[in-house]
C-alpha cells in the first residue's frame, strides 16, 4: 500500500484548505480507500476541522521549541492546538532556499523524534551533483543523514532530487531505482519518491522496486487531482 503525502508548500487559503481536506476525507471514506494520505498544509492555513480527518495533517516545517522568541516560527504548543503530530523535515526548499544546514536540520529532527512525532525525512541531490554521477550522488545523500537515527520507530523517508522538485522533470526509472535501492540497503524504513509526480506517471513510480508512495507538490494542489493520485495508487 503506498503512502502518498501532498506539500502544499505555499499554496491555499485557509477556505481552500479546508475545503480540500474535508473532500479528499469524503472521498477516502465512501470508497473506503485505505492508502496512507499525509497533507501538509501551510502553517498558515491549519484550522481545525468540523469532522477530524481519516488521515494525517502535517507541519510542512516548526522549530525545534514549544514556544519562544523565534520570530516568523511556529512550535509544538501551535501544533498541539491542531493535534499535529506529523512533520516535514529536510526538505530541500529549506535546504538550498532558506538556508537549513545539517546540523539545524538534525537539531529538529532530534528534537520532534523525542516528542514522539512521524517525521518524513527529504533528502536529495542538486544537479551539479547529479552530473558527477551515481558515486557522487550517494556519498551526497547518506551527508544527509549526518546526526539523524535511521532507527527512529516512526521514521519515513523521502528521496527528491532537487532537480526534478517542480521542474515537470521527473526523475527516470532507472534514476529512481538506483537511488532507491542504495538507500534501502543501509537504511530499512519507507522511501517515498518526490520530484515532478504527476496523475499520470505516479502508478507507474510506486510500483518501482523499494519505492514505497510519493511526495507531491505541484500536481497535488488540485484536489482533484490528488483524488486522482490516490486512486492510481491505491
Ligand atoms: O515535497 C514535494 C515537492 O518538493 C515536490 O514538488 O512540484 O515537483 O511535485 P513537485
Amino acid at each position: 500500500m503506498a503512502i502518498i503525502a501532498s506539500n502544499f508548500k505555499t499554496n491555499h487559503t485557509r477556505k481552500s484548505t479546508k475545503e480540500f481536506i474535508c473532500n479528499v476525507n469524503e472521498y477516502l471514506k465512501k470508497n473506503e480507500i485505505s492508502t496512507e494520505v499525509i497533507v501538509f498544509p501551510t502553517s498558515t492555513s491549519l484550522d481545525n476541522f468540523d469532522t477530524i480527518p481519516s488521515f494525517f495533517i502535517g507541519a510542512q516545517n516548526a522549530y525545534a521549541t514549544q514556544r519562544g522568541s523565534f520570530t516568523g516560527e511556529i512550535g509544538t504548543e501551535q501544533l498541539d492546538e491542531f493535534a499535529i503530530k506529523t512533520i516535514l523535515i529536510g526538505h530541500s526548499e529549506r535546504r538550498h532556499i532558506l538556508g537549513e544546514t545539517q546540523e539545524q536540520v538534525a537539531q529538529k529532527f532530534n528534537f520532534y523524534k523525542e516528542l514522539g512525532y512521524k517525521i518524513i525525512y527529504c533528502i536529495g541531490e542538486p544537479l551539479e551533483v547529479k552530473e558527477e554521477g551515481l558515486n557522487s550522488t550517494l556519498e551526497y545523500i547518506y551527508e544527509q543523514f549526518i546526526g539523524i537515527d535511521t532507527d527512529y520507530e516512526n521514521l519515513i523517508l523521502a528521496y527528491e532530487p532537487v532537480w526534478a522538485i517542480g521542474t515537470g522533470v521527473t526523475a527516470t526509472n532507472e534514476d529512481i531505482v538506483n537511488i532507491h535501492n542504495a538507500i534501502k540497503e543501509k537504511i530499512s524504513k519507507p522511501l517515498l519518491y518526490g520530484g515532478s509526480v504527476k496523475v499520470n506517471n505516479v502508478r507507474e513510480i510506486c510500483s518501482l522496486n523499494n519505492v514505497d508512495g510519493a511526495l507531491i507538490g505541484t500536481a497535488s494542489w488540485n484536489q482533484e487531482d490528488f483524488i486522482k493520485i490516490i486512486e492510481n495508487t491505491k
